[in-house]
């Protein structure tokens, strides 16, 4: 059976970036697949946070999710935190990765800086507790952007040496050939990796220190309007084709902000605005930015005026991936030799 799994950080700032290049994917896959979003908020303390903020952070995502159109009725929205197994399966997973796996991590490498010996050591684990977020649903498909995807990778070795290593107590417990599967990324669309609006060779993150680099989600409509007039571009008038993007970074990042909003490819946006001036594209972006993006703002902030009630969907959606969770593990345990009672 075919089960999509994808997490969010609860760490601030939910921009542009997160919504086309993972929310919209989650949201559209819904018709498809049985899906479980999960505010990995064990994932945010791997770096400090502040307890209060980091609680208002989960509701924020929550509430992002809910906005966006993710339906938890039919499918499982919950924060991590609340099922335990994924801790436990991450324990089991420390001793299946090796070593050499994690010191090759970017990310790793990226968000410890240069005092790597004062990171945490749960940075440095990172990856281990992702693969068992994924894994403990043994979810088939994982929809991403495109700075998650050597993570992924490693969930697939993980999987695999997990399969390999007790290949004879998998079998011998009547589950065949292997038992997690190779999960499959889903890096898909004209928006995988969206950039700075301040400098097309940087990622839109949620740390960048200037607000004018990204575009968050409870941005109103003043604020996306003046942070796409004042995106950076380049001089030259926008081309006809999307092999004339191939040098200009800040041209071929709007566009694809552009076609992603507009849930079209970029070819077919440059068809409508080949040879147009910047200044003509970017009032058309705001146009399609704030008609899409204002909506999801304001029902943001309704809901994360109550919080009771994305408390109860959170409890709720825990209580429904727990019981898939723990019955995994229950045959992990199953499968390393450890007695549980039965
Ligand atoms: P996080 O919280 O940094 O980002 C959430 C999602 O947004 C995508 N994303 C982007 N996509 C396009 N352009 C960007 N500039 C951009 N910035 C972020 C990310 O790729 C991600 O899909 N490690 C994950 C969270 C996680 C997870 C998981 C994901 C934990 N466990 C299991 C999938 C499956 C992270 O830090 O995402």
């Amino acid at each position: 059976s075919q089960r999509v799994f994808s997490g969010v950080q609860p760490t601030g700032n939910l921009h542009l970036g997160n919504y086309l290049g993972a929310i919209t994917r989650f949201v559209s896959l819904q018709d498809q697949f049985d899906c479980i979003y999960c505010v990995v908020d064990m994932h945010a303390i791997t770096v400090a946070q502040d307890p209060a903020e980091l609680t208002r952070h989960i509701r924020e995502v929550t509430a992002a999710f809910l906005a966006c159109g993710i339906d938890p009725k039919r499918h499982i929205v919950f924060n991590q935190s609340q099922v335990s197994e994924h801790a436990e399966l991450a324990w089991v997973f420390n001793c299946v990765a090796r070593i050499g796996w994690l010191n090759r991590m970017t990310q790793f490498k990226e968000k410890a800086g240069k005092d790597r010996e004062n990171a945490s050591l749960g940075l440095y684990a990172y990856p281990s507790l992702m693969a068992a977020d994924i894994l403990v649903y043994r979810a088939t498909h994982v929809p991403v952007g495109e700075d998650q995807k050597q993570h992924l990778e490693l969930t697939r070795d993980v999987a695999q040496k997990f399969n390999n290593d007790f290949a004879t107590s998998i079998a011998a417990h009547g589950f065949g050939e292997a038992f997690f599967p190779l999960t499959e990324p889903l890096i898909q669309g004209p928006a995988t990796r969206v950039m700075s609006l301040r400098d097309g060779s940087k990622k839109m993150s949620k740390s960048d220190p200037s607000d004018y680099s990204r575009i968050n989600l409870t941005d109103g409509p003043d604020a996306i309007a003046q942070k796409i007039r004042r995106a950076k571009t380049d001089a030259e008038p926008l081309p006809g084709e999307e092999a004339g993007l191939a040098a200009r970074p800040e041209a071929d990042n709007l566009l694809g902000i552009y076609a992603a909003l507009a849930g079209t490819t970029k070819g077919a946006v440059l068809e409508d605005f080949a040879g147009a001036q910047f200044s003509a594209f970017k009032s058309a972006l705001v146009d399609l930015a704030v008609a899409k993006l204002g909506p999801i703002g304001s029902e943001m902030q309704r809901l994360v005026g109550d919080p009771a009630y994305i408390d109860q969907v959170l409890a709720d959606g825990a209580d429904r991936a727990r019981l898939i969770a723990r019955s995994t593990m229950d045959d992990v345990k199953d499968i390393v030799g450890f007695i549980r009672k039965r």
